[in-house]
């Protein structure tokens, strides 16, 4: 080996590089990561829990609201630290944030070696190689975007894996930056999600969960030509799979078929997360959501009359600019009218860069604070009401997780409820990705609890 190609190369021959990644943010950037691994597993690195012993720490950022900017760089203030003497250590910041703040992040803390968004992690390699031999901070907006293919990926072990099938989103909501972050909708090819989830299935999953920022806008822009409900059906005949969950849906892009699909699937479960983010039409004008609350109204019957017994869950925002209590007490009734299954509740938080940045007339912070504290107390007397309604009912649960010591094994019913189900002394326990029937004697805000059925 000559010297240069010693200088090359990232790490010492005799040790396996390590990583370490941090994931903040939702499910698809909890999947990004998992490619993330795939990649760095493929090509030889390790994982490691430990941010000190890495030799790659990866930030993996969201940058929805603000507290996720925080969160994030309070994050990397610390690991900043670690870098101090490790001439071979590198920190990268992957992510929303990544995207939106590039080089200034660098400028902020010149430890960071790295800045990728989302779409330009499949360049990690790359860049790392890079980052070696020039030895200055490297930018994934300056190398090349490779084919969305299926990069590999490191799941944790478990029965339930995420499949990323739509990223981005042409919608343009005023107060979101996801559309700067992510950019414009791109499907992945139906072909090779379902050689996808039939390796998974292979590796003992039995549910996946569906990914894309508008997952029901699936195939808008695809060269084959198929839509959601499609890849639902193409889904509901893979052999040995059990389950199929999706997220998010945009009201807008719910259309009939998917509906169809859902109800003669007897895989795609019955539940919906549907975000409503507001009762008030003038919000959801001011929001440029898209639809009025009648519009949604008339998906949820539709939605409603197919599957009777749909669970329906939704994203609630409270504080948006102009915000009155006229249009919060709508956002209350809303609630109450659509008995949702459950629901996130955001304070509204402006985002520079986003049509609703420059737009005045935010509620004082104690107002949306306590009309948050509110909304929530309401969501969680129907959720617990919800619960309720279930004692003495039986449930398929799926089951993800076994704790031999409790004797009690969880997992989830088909409307995403969380169910705890004791054993007996002498009752053998369950396989992981078996599907029972547990009968539900008690339940809390969280979830429910029963013994075998
Ligand atoms: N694509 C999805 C969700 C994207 S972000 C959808 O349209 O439903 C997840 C949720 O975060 C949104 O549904 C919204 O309720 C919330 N959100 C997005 N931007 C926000 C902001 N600036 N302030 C507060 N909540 C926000
Ligand atoms: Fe954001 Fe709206 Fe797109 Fe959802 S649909 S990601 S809220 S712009
Ligand atoms: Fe956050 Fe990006 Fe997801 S901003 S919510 S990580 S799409």
């Amino acid at each position: 080996m000559d010297e240069n190609t010693a200088e090359a190369r990232p790490f010492p021959l005799t040790e396996a590089p390590t990583y370490h990644i941090r994931t903040f943010g939702c499910q698809m950037n909890v999947h990004d990561s998992e490619r993330m691994a795939g990649i760095l597993a493929e090509s030889g690195y390790r994982s490691t829990d430990d941010p000190e012993k890495a030799s790659l720490i990866i930030v993996n950022t969201c940058t929805v609201r603000d507290k996720a900017d925080n969160k994030a760089l309070s994050d990397l203030g610390r690991l900043r630290l670690l870098k101090k003497g490790e001439g071979e250590k590198i920190l990268a910041v992957t992510g929303c944030m990544a995207e939106r703040e590039q080089e200034r992040l660098h400028r902020m803390m010149p430890e960071i070696d790295l800045v990728a968004g989302p779409a330009q992690v499949r360049n990690l390699l790359p860049m790392i190689d890079r980052l070696r031999t020039e030895k200055r901070f490297q930018l994934g907006r300056d190398f090349d975007l490779p084919e969305m293919t299926t990069p590999p990926a490191v799941r944790p072990p478990g029965v339930t894996a995420l499949v990323t099938v739509q990223e981005g989103c042409d919608k343009a909501c005023s107060y979101c930056v996801v559309p700067r972050t992510r950019g414009p909708e791109r499907s992945r090819p139906i072909g090779a999600i379902i050689s996808e989830v039939r390796t998974l299935v292979q590796e003992g999953y039995r549910e996946v969960t569906l990914l894309g920022q508008n997952v029901n806008g699936y195939g808008k822009n695809a060269p084959e030509g198929e839509g959601f409900a499609d890849l639902l059906l193409a889904l509901d005949a893979v052999d040995g799979l059990s389950r199929i969950r999706f997220t998010t849906s945009h009201p807008s892009d719910l259309d009939l078929p998917t509906i169809k699909a859902m109800a003669c699937s007897s895989k795609v479960m019955p539940h919906l997360h549907l975000p409503v983010q507001s009762g008030s039409d003038r919000m959801l004008s001011l929001m440029d959501r898209g639809y009025t609350l009648d519009g949604y109204r008339e998906k949820v019957r539709h939605l409603r009359e197919s599957i009777p017994h749909v669970a329906l869950t939704t994203d609630l925002i409270v504080g948006f600019c102009e915000e009155s209590e006229e249009d919060f007490q709508q956002t209350l009734e809303v609630v109450s009218e659509f008995r949702f299954d459950g629901a996130f509740c955001f304070i509204y938080s402006p985002r520079p860069g986003t049509p609703a940045f420059e737009r005045e007339g935010m509620p004082d912070r104690a107002v949306s604070l306590d009309r948050f504290r509110r909304l929530d107390e309401l969501m969680s007397a129907l959720v617990l009401e919800k619960n309720r309604g279930r004692i003495g009912s039986t449930e398929e649960i799926l089951v993800e997780r076994v704790d031999p010591e409790a004797r009690t094994f969880s997992g989830r019913t088909p409307h995403f409820r969380t169910v705890r189900c004791r054993l007996s002394e002498t009752e053998p326990f369950p396989l992981l990705g078996d599907i029972v029937s547990v009968r539900i004697d008690s339940c809390s805000k969280a979830g429910l609890a029963g013994v075998s059925a």
